[in-house]
């Protein structure tokens, strides 16, 4: 997969993706991360990419034009044009804008996101974006309920989370076959060594060795934690079953 980010502060990315899993990933070829300076698009000598509001108001917005002209560029001019207030996403490639008041971003969408071959990820800051440029994105992306400074830790967020899911990334296919919010529930508690730590003791189901017990044991406990953690995701999962 190829993602690219859009940003005014690229650096904010240097040590994120040269560590851990994302340094990995890039390294076996499953990905290729490539972070733009929208600055790099501005026409002016101060490299202006953020205007007053029209309309008055606080803040600073950032402008519609170095972000379509490096559309432009990272997908062809004619390309943008097909995306304009466009709904759906042309096959293998979504122009993702960051946004508090974009859909929100859950497990079952960075599944959808990890089998695309292109992921353009629009970061914002200051006071927002330029309304337009919602013309030119194929979805609109929040991470929560709650404002953060900028779209860059959103962007990490999704990147590490859909880096991941690719096939290939992660060495130990277990690993991703049951983690909290598949089927809707949280994962079930994990224990390592030591047995005993000052009295607190590993369940003695976890030491039998006996597999079906094993998997009873978990299967139980993540109903049990998504019941008292996760009130929502325990009624949907019984409402499902
Ligand atoms: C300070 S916020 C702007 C908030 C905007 N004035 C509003 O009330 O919706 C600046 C940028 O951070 C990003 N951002 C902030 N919170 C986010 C969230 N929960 N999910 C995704 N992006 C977010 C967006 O790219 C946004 O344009």
């Amino acid at each position: 997969m190829k993602i690219d980010i859009l940003t005014l502060f690229p650096r904010m990315f240097d040590n994120i993706l040269d560590e851990s899993m994302l340094k990995i990933a890039q390294k076996k070829k499953k990905v290729t991360i490539k972070t733009h300076n929208l600055r790099d698009w501005t026409s002016d000598t101060h490299k202006t990419a953020d205007d007053r509001p029209y309309g008055g108001g606080s803040g600073m917005v950032m402008k519609i034009e170095p972000i379509c002209k490096a559309l432009s560029t990272l997908l062809g001019k004619k390309r943008i044009r097909e995306f304009a207030g466009k709904a759906s996403t042309p096959k293998g490639i979504s122009v993702i804008l960051l946004t508090p008041s974009g859909k929100r971003f859950t497990q079952k969408t960075a599944r959808k996101l990890s089998k695309l071959k292109h992921m353009i990820l629009i970061c914002g800051h200051y006071e927002g974006i330029d309304e337009r440029v919602r013309l030119f994105v194929t979805e609109e992306l929040s991470i929560g309920d709650y404002i953060m400074t900028g779209g860059e830790i959103p962007a990490m967020v999704i990147v590490d989370s859909v880096t991941r899911l690719i096939p290939g990334v992660l060495g130990d296919k277990r690993s991703l076959s049951r983690e909290s919010f598949d089927d809707n529930l949280l994962e079930y508690p994990q224990y390592t060594r030591p047995k005993d730590f000052d009295g607190l003791k590993v369940p003695e189901v976890l030491l039998s060795g006996n597999h079906k017990a094993i998997d009873e044991w978990r299967k139980s406990e993540s109903l049990k934690k998504t019941r008292e953690i996760r009130g929502d995701l325990f009624r949907r999962t019984t409402k499902v079953k």
